[in-house]
């Protein structure tokens, strides 16, 4: 039997595509929000024996998580055999420590909550810094894939002397990897970071590079600060405008 994919809504175009890769047959289920905000759920799916993978990129992951566990735990009383999320962006990952005292350590809770009503998880380069793997916070089988081979293929193809540059020491993993690949030349900046919104970024001496092409590559833009920062300081060193690529665009405002 073939296997069964739904897609929340936000994930639309790619559910669509995925499911043919797949060769999985869409899902069909009702959602919406009842007048007091909470949440109609229905499978219309017959499920009995199959395996199902639910897709969700966990951007604003407060307002998906919910319906998400309703949906898998509704799939497993339905019948389901293995619930399965593919998560493309996976949220959470950047809380891994309490950089204060009292502060949740909510990359943790998630990670439990998460492994608690799916049976396996794959992902695109979670935002690995002070854990080396998902295992560490995940008790599900998990799959991590790298969309760091389709940024190099990107530059070799495009980019004539780029010129590579991490605006954080949390970059330098898939920096590294890209200018490795794509066989150009990396510097890594350093970021201090004093508020939601507030980021210093700053650069060594990059006046060897004056007639290089700067691609700033960052895991993820969020506020778009940090890569704003690191933009203004490229323009002072009056280097060529750069290029921007990132692998979770989250664009929060
Ligand atoms: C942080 O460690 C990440 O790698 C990104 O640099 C960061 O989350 C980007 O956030 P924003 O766009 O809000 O500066």
């Amino acid at each position: 039997m073939k296997p069964l994919l739904f897609y929340l809504a936000s994930s639309q175009s790619l559910g669509e595509s995925l499911a043919q890769h797949l060769e999985a047959e869409l899902g069909l289920w009702e959602h919406r929000l009842f007048p007091d905000g909470e949440t109609y759920l229905r499978v219309k799916s017959n499920c009995e024996a199959r395996t199902v993978f639910i897709l969700a990129s966990l951007d604003h992951p407060n307002e998906k998580t919910l319906p998400l566990i309703f949906l898998s735990e509704t799939l497993k009383e339905l019948g389901a055999s293995w619930v399965g999320l593919i998560s493309p962006y996976l949220a959470y990952m950047r809380q891994d420590k309490r950089f204060h005292p009292g502060e949740a350590l909510s990359s943790k809770t998630f990670a439990q909550l998460i492994s608690r009503y799916f049976d396996g998880l794959v992902t695109v380069d979670p935002h690995l810094h002070r854990y080396h793997s998902l295992d560490e916070i995940y008790t599900i089988p998990n799959q991590v894939l790298s969309a760091t081979p389709l940024l190099s293929d990107w530059i070799e193809s495009k980019v004539e002397k780029p010129l590579l540059l991490g605006p954080d020491s949390e970059s330098e993993q898939w920096v590294a990897q890209v200018a490795k690949d794509a066989k150009a030349p990396y510097v890594i900046l350093e970021k201090t970071r004093h508020g939601d919104r507030e980021v210093e970024v700053t650069f060594p001496s990059l006046a060897a590079y004056q007639d290089y092409q700067p691609i700033l590559i960052d895991d993820m833009i969020s506020t778009g600060h940090t890569l704003i920062e690191a933009i203004k300081h490229l323009k002072q060193a009056h280097l060529k405008a750069p290029i921007c690529l990132s692998i979770h665009g989250l664009f929060a405002e």
